[in-house]
This record gives C-alpha cells, structure tokens and sequence, in this order.
C-alpha cells in the first residue's frame, strides 16, 4: 500500500460541496475548489475566490479543474456499517418471518451455497458493484462461514476499489436446520487463518473484521477465543445485538449467569473501540452506557428492522448516550442495498418512534422492558402487578391484551420533548457518523483537508431521472429531493481514495 511522502496535485473540483461536520449535520458550500493529490487526499479546499492564489501555488491550469454543472454537487461518499453480502442474492424477498424462522427457513440455506468459489465469486461481485454504484465508498460486510470465499469477497472489494470491512461468519451452536455450522475449534483455526492470509494481501483499503455472528449462534468459549483474536491482531468486530424480542429471550435462557446482553460480548472482550453492533433495538440505559465506556458503535438498519417486524432503535436515545452510530443496510433483512433508501427508513422510524412518543405508546413498551424512557405525559406511574392494557402492542411472536409489569419497579414517566431525526441529521449517520462507528474518521467521511477522497458526484437533472428540479428550489431543497426521491441515475461519479470507481470498467 504506497503512499509517496512528497505527493502531487491530481487533480482540482469546482462547484458545490456538501457535508457534515461534528458541529453542522450539513454545510452546504457553494463555489468552492478543491484540490485532491496523487495519495488520494485532500490537499485543499478554499472557497473558489481564492483559485489565482491557489493555482500558482499547485500549478494548476484551468483545464485540470473539473466543474460541477449549477444543480450538481458532490458529497462524502456513503459509509455502509453493516450488510450480509452473502444475503443479496435473495434481497428483496423471503421478508413475512420473525429473525430466528428467517434465519432457518431463508439465511442459513443460501449461506450454505458459498462454499463453492463460482457462485461466491457470482454474488459477490454484484453486491460489490451494485453497492458501488449506489454510492456506498465503505461497506462493513458479513461474509459466511467458509473461509475462502469470504477471502474472495476482500479480493473483489479491492479489485473494484471499494473500501471495506469483511468477516468470515462464526457460528458454533444452534444452527442445525441447515446443517450450517462448525465446530467450535474449527471456527476459531478457521478466523486465524482467514486474518493471517488477508493480512498477507496486504490490502490498502479493505481489512478483516472479527464476526461472530450473534450470541445465540456462539458457545462463550468461541466468543471468548474471538475476543482473545481480536486483541492480539488487533482488529475490528462485529456482530449483532438485541435485534429483536425472541433473540433477546434466547440469550437471557443461553447465558443465564450474564447480567444483559452486553454483558454477554463485554465479558468476552467483543465491546472495544473498533466494534461496530448492528441493531441494539432493546439495549436498556445501562448496556448503552457500557457501549460508551467501551468505545463500541452501533449499527442502525431500520430497513431490516421494519421487514423482519424486529422493533424500532431510538437513535435519540442512542445519541444522548454519546454512543457512535451510523447507518447499515443490512441487507438481506433489510431488502434494499442502496444506503439512500437507510437514510429513508431512518427518518421514518424515528418519525415513528415520534408518533408513539405523541400517544404515550413507546413509554410502556419501555415500561414493559423495564426501561425508562422520555416521554409526554408526566402524570402515568405504573406499578408492579398492575395490568395495561397491551393490545397496542406486539411482543415478539405473543399477542395479548394484558401484559404485567415485570419488576418491582415503579415507572416515572419524566416529560421531555421529542424530536424526529431531521433530514441532515441522518445524512450525518450514513456519512461521518458511519466513519466514526467504523472508527475510521480520521481517513474518511467529510471533506476535512488531509483525509481520503471518498465521494460521489450528484447530478440532480438528468434525462429520465427520477425526480425534478424547478426554478425556485434553494440548494438545500435539490439535496433534500436527492436524499429522499435520488438514485443511481443521479450518481454521475465515486471516488474512493481519490480514484474513479463508478462509472464501473466493464460496466
Ligand atoms: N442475527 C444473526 N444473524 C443475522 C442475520 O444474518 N441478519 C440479521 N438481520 N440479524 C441476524
Ligand atoms: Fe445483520
């Protein structure tokens, strides 16, 4: 991975620039130049007042600009914190089960076809591409059990210039319906030697990523070898946390001697600062709070959370916590690939969550779990023993109209405001906030001088396109529309380091 110590200009941007900062969710500059040199970095980035001055300084002419046309724009590109990339041959369908049938019925079979190397090599280089070409410069992807195509999958990330993440699934219990599993001895040699020939790659951009799949797929012995591995190569992690009901009751049944869930990974040394947990729907105060002291993130899918009927993450709660998040598209429970639609489901939810909070809904869902939560009315104390009435409410697979309060404690509902996630807010997630969770802020996720490249260039009016511009829009409103109705249409250009990755060679 060459980088020359004295680097040149490449080559200069002209136009508008939007991105977040950890002040601003969005800035949006306009008639500004950038210049990006032969490391893939940003070398400057000025307001266009000062072209003269900054051309005689990088020698630059006119002809090495490239400028953006009046409605175009560029922005960080996006930062995908979690999919399967073994899932996408079946996105977009198998969506009318709870996680644990889908995970039988659906993943376990279609995983089990990646043992052989052609369909691997298949799958994986449309998910690479497809996610490339929607504006995903990062993606933090699940492979599957069988080493050598998951070896594959880096391969294919580093030829088509995409940087990544990639996990070799572990999974040791529970996972006999599809006769997928390893032994737990096979699953940790297995990591090793998929960390060891990865290394010996010697990728620039694509690393590998410690992956036990979840705790009810792990005995506590491969969860504590993978804590031990990560340690010792010091690597990333992932994994999956309190996505749905059933899951959480399994873990509690699983690990009876563990205080939550957390504690469960935080035991094993899994929680550090280069883990990123998808979900965390049903993460209480108290596992959130250990989430910060660790430094580990969270994965937002609410595609997936919505398909697979798993629950809604409050990303407030998670952000009063000063936990890192950031968006995944987690496919294939969440059935699109493109991080534009995460963006989306993430402002629904959290308009969602916003509805509840309005009719005093998701307090005693909370309630139920034992958790307190910020809510509208003040005056509701709910006792041990005393009966709601539920019928509002769906717990995992059991409907019922009356549910008991689970502990002794008594609810306070305290009254505070509640504010959905603005549009800019969540294009912070899928962009800078994904880096951070990744723990990867220092390359990429803004246009901070110094950093990499990443980015991808929007053209708002193309021909066919999928929505339109009209005269009296301010800029913020063509990034608004591009967020909410844009496509692939409208993604012109990415960048990643700086290189040219879409349009695609081939494509
Ligand atoms: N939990 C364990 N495995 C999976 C998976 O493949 N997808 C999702 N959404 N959750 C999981
Ligand atoms: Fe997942």
């Amino acid at each position: 991975c060459s980088t020359s110590k004295t680097s040149k200009l490449a080559y200069c941007i002209k136009g508008t620039f939007v991105h977040s900062t950890d002040s601003s969710p969005m800035e949006i500059l306009q008639d500004h130049i950038m210049g990006v040199n032969s490391n893939g970095k940003i070398e400057f980035f000025e307001n266009a007042r000062k072209q003269v001055e900054l051309a005689k300084k990088w020698r630059f002419s006119e002809s090495d600009i490239r400028e953006l046309g009046s409605h175009e724009f560029c922005m960080p590109g996006m930062v995908d914190t979690h999919i399967h990339a073994s899932q996408y041959s079946f996105s977009g369908t198998a969506l009318d089960l709870s996680l644990l049938d889908w995970l039988d019925k659906y993943t376990f079979p279609t995983e089990r076809k990646y043992k052989e190397a052609e369909f691997a090599k298949t799958i994986y280089s449309s998910i690479v591409r497809r996610t490339l070409r929607n504006g995903t410069t990062t993606a933090c992807y699940f492979a599957t059990i069988y080493t050598d195509s998951s070896l594959l999958l880096a391969e294919i990330a580093n030829n088509y210039g995409q940087r990544a993440f990639v996990g070799k699934v572990c999974m040791d219990i529970n996972n006999c319906a599809a006769n997928y599993k390893e032994t737990t001895d096979e699953s940790i040699a297995e990591t090793e030697r998929f960390i060891k020939e990865f290394l010996e790659r010697k990728y620039c951009r694509v690393k590998p990523i410690i992956t036990p799949r979840f705790a009810v797929s792990c005995s506590e012995e491969l969860l504590q070898e993978l804590g031990e591995l990560a340690k010792i190569h010091g690597t990333h992690i992932q994994s999956h946390i309190s996505e749905a009901v059933g899951e959480v009751e399994s873990v509690k049944t699983l690990f009876p001697n563990y205080k939550h869930y957390t504690d469960v990974y935080d035991k094993s040394k899994l929680l550090t600062d280069k883990t990123v947990m998808a979900h965390g729907c049903y993460l209480s105060d108290e596992e959130l709070a250990i989430f910060r002291e660790r430094g580990a993130a969270i994965s937002h899918c609410p595609n997936s959370n919505i398909s697979l009927c798993s629950g809604h993450l409050d990303v407030r709660k998670v952000l009063k916590h000063k936990v890192k998040i950031g968006l995944g598209t987690d496919v294939a429970g969440g059935y699109c690939s493109s991080m534009l639609d995460a963006i989306r489901r993430a402002i629904d939810t959290s308009k969602v969550l916003y509805i509840q909070y309005e009719l005093g809904i998701s307090m005693i869902n909370n309630a139920l779990l034992g958790q307190s939560v910020p809510g509208r009315y003040d005056s509701t104390v709910y006792k041990m023993g005393q009966k709601i009435d539920c019928s509002f409410l769906h717990t995992g697979s059991s409907h019922s109209n009356q549910q008991t309060m689970p502990t002794s404690k008594t609810f306070s509902i305290q009254k505070e405001k509640y504010t959905a996630l603005s549009y800019k807010e969540a294009f912070r997630l899928a962009t800078l906030g994904g880096s951070q969770a990744l723990n990867i802020d220092d390359v990429t996720g803004n246009f901070q001088i110094g950093k990499e490249f990443d980015a991808i260039l929007v053209s708002p009016c193309v021909p066919g396109g999928p929505f339109d511009v009209f005269a009296d829009d301010t800029f913020e409103d063509v990034v608004q529309k591009f967020l909410n109705l844009g496509d692939d249409r409208n993604i012109k250009g990415v960048y990643v380091a700086g290189q040219q990755v879409v349009p695609l060679p081939n494509a």
